[in-house]
């Protein structure tokens, strides 16, 4: 089964998504029709497309008579019947599941029987959408990305009921509409709006521990090689909306405890603290403010000390190595863990255990994850945390060898896997519980969630650059701090460790 890309298509809600991803099709060659309840919708949703098609002729990325061609494809109709020669249908009305199978419904009496009947739907169960239909076996998912003309991905959403051919059908299409397909079992949110869920949630949790400032999390995440941390994220994204996928998501895994919502979020809803959108959510926005750089970082020589040992190998202990030029150490490459050990007190990247677990003279650091040599240039923010009972000449000097070791050092409180290692295993972990039961493959899961939210890399390609039973061991750790459903290990990470 093929789509060719002279089909006619008929596009559903002429909304945000609706008119980007008429445009889409418009530009790769379909004639779209464009239905919209709302008197009028469609054809100003036509106006602004001519319009940004305009603006693209002006910057030179379209050719002027493309930009024509693509504009005269689009015709706004007032009923459904004059899109009955339509070979794809893609709804994108309002969230609502009962509107959107009484939309199908109909279209079942409008449309040619091998029309396929697509829904852009980001958190309703295609399985649940189809149930009613004639022909249930055309519907599928077609989920777009905002804003759907630059984000490539499309996750390609099967139900019990879609078909295999239609799903391979819309997944070609994607691709000629340059798009990256990705294929996904309809489970609540999907690909991304899953495994994305503990970007949020681990921030939040150590929001709620109040263990460090929402600036010093987002600095950590951003030196790790996200775009944006998770609080100035979750500020533009907006936290109504943020904490209603949580709980959609939530909801829909029958109180599952590893997606439990956060306190922290309702708190901020409930004070309509929303984020950009109000003009305060983590950060005020309102007088141009934003978020707060941190202090400059300065590089300090590392303390003097009687006997260093470097321990581990590979590029963050070698990192840690220049720390120690130009004096004398001794290395122990096979000790199991990466760190310093200095006059007997100890630093060392964390395994998810607390400092305070260890010992005394115990610190802490997180993991160091920009994909530079050693966790990227000089003065990329990295977590700590010491011991309850460190001495204070240790809780001086050990942030002092993470700052000679380039490391712009941030104090967090003593919680288990820090910042980015914890959250970083946990988006391992979903990402391998989605894989284990079937809603995606591992290339899937990579390239979802790299084109979705643009991660600097996919969850399996952390992985593979960490270390399955080191990821374990965190979890571990963390379940066994927390003690709750929330940290447990998937099986399909389990199994590789
Ligand atoms: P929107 O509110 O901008 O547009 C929805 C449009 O559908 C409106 O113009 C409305 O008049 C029209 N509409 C409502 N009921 C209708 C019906 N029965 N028949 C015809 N038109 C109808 O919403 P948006 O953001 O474009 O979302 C649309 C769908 O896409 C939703 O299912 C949403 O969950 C999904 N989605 C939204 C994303 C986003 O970032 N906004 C991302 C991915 C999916």
């Amino acid at each position: 089964m093929t789509i060719p890309t002279s089909a006619p298509v008929l596009v559903i809600g002429a909304g945000i998504m609706g008119a980007g991803i008429a445009q889409v099709a418009a530009q790769s060659g379909h004639p779209v029709f464009l239905f919209d309840t709302r008197e009028g919708a469609a054809a100003t949703a036509r106006d602004k497309l001519g319009a940004t098609l305009q603006s693209l002729v002006a910057k030179g990325r379209l050719e002027a008579a493309a930009a024509e061609a693509a504009l005269a494809r689009v015709q706004p109709v007032g009923t459904l019947a004059e899109a009955a020669s339509a070979a794809l249908v893609v709804e994108a009305i309002v969230e609502n599941l009962e509107a959107k199978r009484g939309l199908f419904r109909e279209l079942e009496g409008v449309v040619a029987q091998d029309a396929v009947l697509a829904t852009n739907t980001s958190s309703i169960s295609v399985t649940a959408i189809a149930n009613g239909l004639k022909h249930p076996g055309r519907l599928v998912g077609m989920h777009f990305f905002n804003p759907v003309p630059l984000m490539k991905l499309v996750e390609v959403v099967s139900g019990l009921a879609t078909d295999c051919a239609v799903a391979d059908a819309v997944f070609k299409l994607a691709r000629a509409w340059g798009k990256v397909p990705v294929h996904a079992r309809s489970t609540p949110g999907f690909i991304v709006n899953r495994i994305a869920r503990p970007y949020y949630a681990e921030t939040l949790q150590l929001l709620l521990e109040r263990a460090a400032e929402p600036a010093v999390l987002d600095a950590c995440l951003r030196a790790a090689g996200f775009r944006m941390g998770p609080c100035e994220l979750m500020d533009l994204i907006g936290h109504d909306t943020n904490f209603s996928v949580t709980c959609s998501v939530y909801e829909a895994n029958f109180q599952d405890k590893r997606y439990v919502p956060s306190l922290v979020q309702r708190e901020m809803v409930d004070g309509g603290l929303l984020g950009r959108k109000s003009g305060q959510g983590f950060y005020r926005y309102a007088e141009g403010a934003g978020v707060p750089a941190l202090t400059a970082f300065e590089p300090a020589a590392a303390p003097a000390a009687q006997e260093v040992v470097l321990h581990g190998q590979g590029p963050l202990a070698d990192r840690l190595a220049t720390a120690l030029s130009g004096r004398s150490f001794e290395r122990d490459a096979g000790s199991g863990w990466t760190g310093l050990s200095v006059d007997g007190a100890v630093l060392r990247l964390t395994d998810g255990r607390t400092a305070t677990a260890q010992g005394a003279d115990v610190a802490v650091f997180d993991l160091p994850l920009h994909p530079g040599p050693g966790g990227g240039e000089p003065g990329m923010a990295l977590a700590y945390a010491v011991s309850d009972r460190i001495s204070p000449a240790w809780a001086e000097a050990a942030p002092l060898w993470l700052r000679a070791a380039g490391f712009h050092a941030q104090k967090v409180a003593d919680a288990p896997g820090l910042v980015v290692a914890r959250t970083i295993a946990m988006l391992i972990n979903e990402a391998s519980d989605a894989v284990h039961q079937g809603v995606c493959d591992e290339a899937g899961a990579d390239a979802a969630m790299k084109l979705g939210v643009n991660y600097p890399a996919g969850p399996f390609e952390w992985l593979a650059r960490w270390d399955a039973a080191a990821v374990i061991d965190l979890l571990d750790a963390l379940d066994a701090s927390y003690r709750g459903e929330r940290y447990r290990v998937s099986p399909g990470l389990r199994r590789r460790g």
